[in-house]
């Protein structure tokens, strides 16, 4: 059942995320180029089926999602590019295929990234793929950007490289946990919330702790697949927490401990969604998705 949901939204963003690849003069080709390379490599698609699963879980209509779909998956799609660059992650490999960086050149990668960011919020602010009017597209502008920004993903990379070789104490995993992967997940799912115009403080506060949980586990369950999976499976290079000296929590609390933690995770989240109908029905999916996942 998840899977055909995964694929019919999978289907849905990638329609709408092509239309957005057009270079307006020639001299732009190679930076399109790039930017399309960066979106459209075979990613799962997560953060673009929080929003339309959380649309849905309070009634509203997928295709009134749509532009917050795509700008998340923007967002994404721009931190992994950065995040793969030399100065930070130094991979090679992505979604099966070289980074960008390394299919075009680094000056590339970071001009398509901050391309990739500018062109999120743009999303979000035109009235046809974000249909409900300009006072939830500015209140949908805000949630991004704070997620997006030094207090939210940006914030959470900071933490990240500044922790190379060091031991976190579970706290202050926690916390760049929360910032690098949670924020942009707690966004997914409130965005979609707000686009389906029918959001109410009550289910809001809901959805927050699920998305929370799962945002936190989503992060778990990286670190714990970048040491027990293989290269093929991932796309990405196995093992390259430990290469890099990064403070996991596989590394933390050992692989057990870890995997339990994710469980956890997502009974929390399983838990906060009690409130709702079958409606929520891929909302829950999701989190037994994320925590079950081998890629
Ligand atoms: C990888 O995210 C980076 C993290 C924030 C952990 P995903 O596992 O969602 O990557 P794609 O988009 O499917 O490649
Ligand atoms: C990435 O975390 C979080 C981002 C904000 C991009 P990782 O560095 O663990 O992601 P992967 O493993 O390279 O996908
Ligand atoms: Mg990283
Ligand atoms: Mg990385
Ligand atoms: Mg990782």
């Amino acid at each position: 059942m998840i899977e055909a949901y995964q694929r019919r939204c999978q289907a849905r963003v990638d329609a709408a995320l092509e239309n957005l690849f057009v270079p307006p003069h020639a001299e732009l080709a190679r930076l399109y180029q790039a930017m399309r390379y960066s979106v459209f490599n075979g990613g799962k698609r997560v953060r673009p089926l929080l929003v339309y699963a959380a649309c849905e879980a309070l009634s509203g209509a997928a295709e009134d999602a749509n532009g917050a779909a795509c700008a998340v998956e923007l967002i994404h799609a721009y931190s992994l590019v950065h995040d793969d660059l030399p100065a930070m992650d130094d991979d090679d490999l992505r979604r099966g295929k070289p980074t960008t960086h390394k299919a075009f050149d680094e000056a590339c990668a970071i001009l398509a990234g901050d391309g990739l960011q500018s062109l999120a919020f743009s999303v979000l602010a035109d009235p046809q793929l974000n249909p409900l009017g300009s006072e939830s597209g500015l209140a949908m502008v805000a949630c991004l950007a704070q997620a997006a920004g030094p207090a939210g993903m940006v914030g959470g990379q900071a933490i990240d490289l500044g922790s190379v070789g060091q031991r976190l104490d579970r706290q202050a995993l926690e916390s760049m946990h929360r910032h690098k992967t949670g924020a942009l997940i707690e966004a997914s799912v409130r965005l979609g919330a707000l686009a389906s115009g029918k959001a109410d403080e009550r289910s809001l506060l809901a959805l927050q702790n699920y998305a929370r949980a799962i945002g936190l586990a989503f992060q778990v369950q990286d670190d714990i697949l970048d040491v027990e999976s293989d290269t093929a499976t991932l796309g990405k290079t196995q093992g390259k927490d430990q290469a890099n000296d990064k403070p996991t929590y596989p590394a933390l609390l050992g692989l057990d401990a870890a995997k339990a933690y994710t469980l956890e995770l997502r009974d929390l989240a399983l838990h906060a969604l009690r409130p709702f109908d079958e409606a929520a029905e891929p909302l829950r999916e999701l989190a037994r998705f994320i925590v079950e996942r081998r890629s």
